[in-house]
């Protein structure tokens, strides 16, 4: 009877291994050692198989066999199933401690262990989930209000665990570090940098492209400040410390000491209309429809000059626009009598081509008056002092002509919004710069 009950018992684990082997996304790549019904998980199943082995009533296969030398010394005997029992009993009631990588088939994420607690950082959900967790037997429960969640966990070394969780998924984990990894250390995006690579980071993983456009993948690592990446399939792996310098950018600090700064970038194209990071850009290299059109200065820049004209006027200070929203058609006019005045050449070192100006956006205006004697005026002052506060930027900088494709201009501001425009002056970088574009026409 009994034997008859293992027969049904070992045809049923067979079937379980079948089911895993037709579902290869489930089918993590690992041999624990011990798991010799390979149902990923080593339990008292494994030693029913076992026992039944010893006593001839049951034939392993070549990888069965490898499970089964727990010790390595080439044979199957009673010194592996002591060893087999050993591995149940430790992996009974042992939590993990620290952060440790998660991988079920392919798609990693993040289980930070505290005493009786996890967070689960899960960068294809983009966020952290909080559970308590608790050994029963063999199973590790998970639970977070009156979400519950279980899995056989199998220890495969000091710095290895293995969950068979309910739904047929394996996650095998890996030992990452002691201290808590949380959501916003994952540096999800598109990143450009100060040596021309670009970063294209997804999960725990991303592709890399280098300056000559050759093209790597890579895992990613970060540890709070440190980050590793992991390139390519060899041992090829980069380390750093980062220095957030603001929401858009960071810098890394390499162990051969060199420094590399990234840039957030996302460049997205909705109606003709490029946005950089949600940000509208017409510039150079960017150029807004013909036929888009708001006809006049947006609501949001008009209520902030007005704000801030009230308070210049406090100071004794007189700010008005000359000239705020320009169509695509009055650009190109505008545009053409500057050449036919001064030379193409001339031109573009000041006046934009028809569909590249900031004015056509109706979030930039000209103040006061738009020419050179407005240099160091009071005005001009007071508007390079305090614009920011309304969220405007000066667009064009003295000194970085080569950068924003135009000459200094004193009186042109741009509109951003208070945060980023404060972001954007505190880090004394030009627009173009922020955002690591540039402003070049084409031809
Ligand atoms: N003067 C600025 C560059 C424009 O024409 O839009
Ligand atoms: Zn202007």
């Amino acid at each position: 009877m009994t034997t008859i009950n293992k027969a049904a018992f070992i045809a049923a684990l067979i079937s379980i291994a079948a089911f895993s082997t037709a579902y290869p996304t489930f089918a993590a790549p690992i041999m624990l050692k011990g798991d010799i019904n390979r149902d990923d998980m080593v339990s008292v199943s494994d030693m029913v198989v076992f026992r039944s082995f010893l006593l001839g009533r049951y034939g392993l296969n070549e990888t069965q066999t490898i499970a089964a030398d727990i010790n390595g010394d080439g044979a199957v005997d009673s010194t592996d199933l002591s060893d087999l029992q050993d591995i149940i009993l430790e992996s009974r009631n042992k939590l993990p401690i620290g952060t440790w990588i998660g991988d079920c088939a392919g798609s990693k994420r993040y289980f930070s262990f505290g005493s009786g607690t996890v967070s689960i950082v899960d960068p294809n959900i983009g966020k952290s989930q909080f559970f308590t967790v608790e050994n029963e037997g063999d199973l590790m429960i998970f639970r977070s209000g009156k979400a519950e969640m279980s899995a056989f966990v199998t220890w495969d070394s000091e710095l290895s665990f293995v969950l068979r969780w309910c739904n047929g998924c394996t996650e095998t984990f890996r030992y990452f570090c002691d201290s808590k990894t949380e959501i916003t250390d994952l540096l999800t995006g598109r990143w450009v940098t100060s040596q021309g690579r670009t970063f294209e980071i997804s999960g725990l993983s991303g592709k890399l492209t280098d300056k000559s456009g050759n093209v790597s993948r890579f895992e990613y690592a970060p540890n709070g400040e440190n980050i590793t990446f992991h390139i390519g399939s060899t041992d090829n792996s980069i380390s750093g410390k980062k220095n957030v310098n603001d929401s858009m950018h960071f810098t890394m600090t390499w162990s051969d000491s060199t420094s590399e700064k990234f840039t957030r970038q996302e460049i997205e194209v909705r109606d003709g209309i490029t946005y950089v990071n949600g940000i509208l850009i017409a510039n150079k290299t960017y150029a807004l429809p013909a036929d888009y059109n708001p006809g006049k200065i947006l609501s949001e820049p008009q209520s902030a000059f007005d704000t801030m004209k009230a308070d210049a006027a406090k100071d004794g200070i007189y700010l008005s626009i000359v000239s705020g929203f320009r169509s695509y058609t009055y650009q190109g006019q505008l545009y053409s009598s500057y050449v036919n005045r001064d030379g193409k050449a001339a031109a573009d070192t000041y006046s934009a081509r028809a569909g590249h100006s900031e004015h056509q956006t109706g979030l930039a205006m000209d103040i006061n008056n738009a020419g050179s004697s407005f240099n160091n005026t009071k005005e001009a002052k007071w508007l390079a002092a305090n614009c920011v506060k309304y969220g405007f930027i000066i667009r064009y900088p003295l000194g970085k002509e080569d950068i924003t494709g135009y000459q200094y201009e004193s009186w042109h501001v741009r509109y951003l919004g208070r945060e980023l425009a404060k972001e954007v002056a505190d880090s004394g970088l030009t627009l173009e710069e922020f955002l690591c574009i540039d402003s070049k026409y084409k031809t």
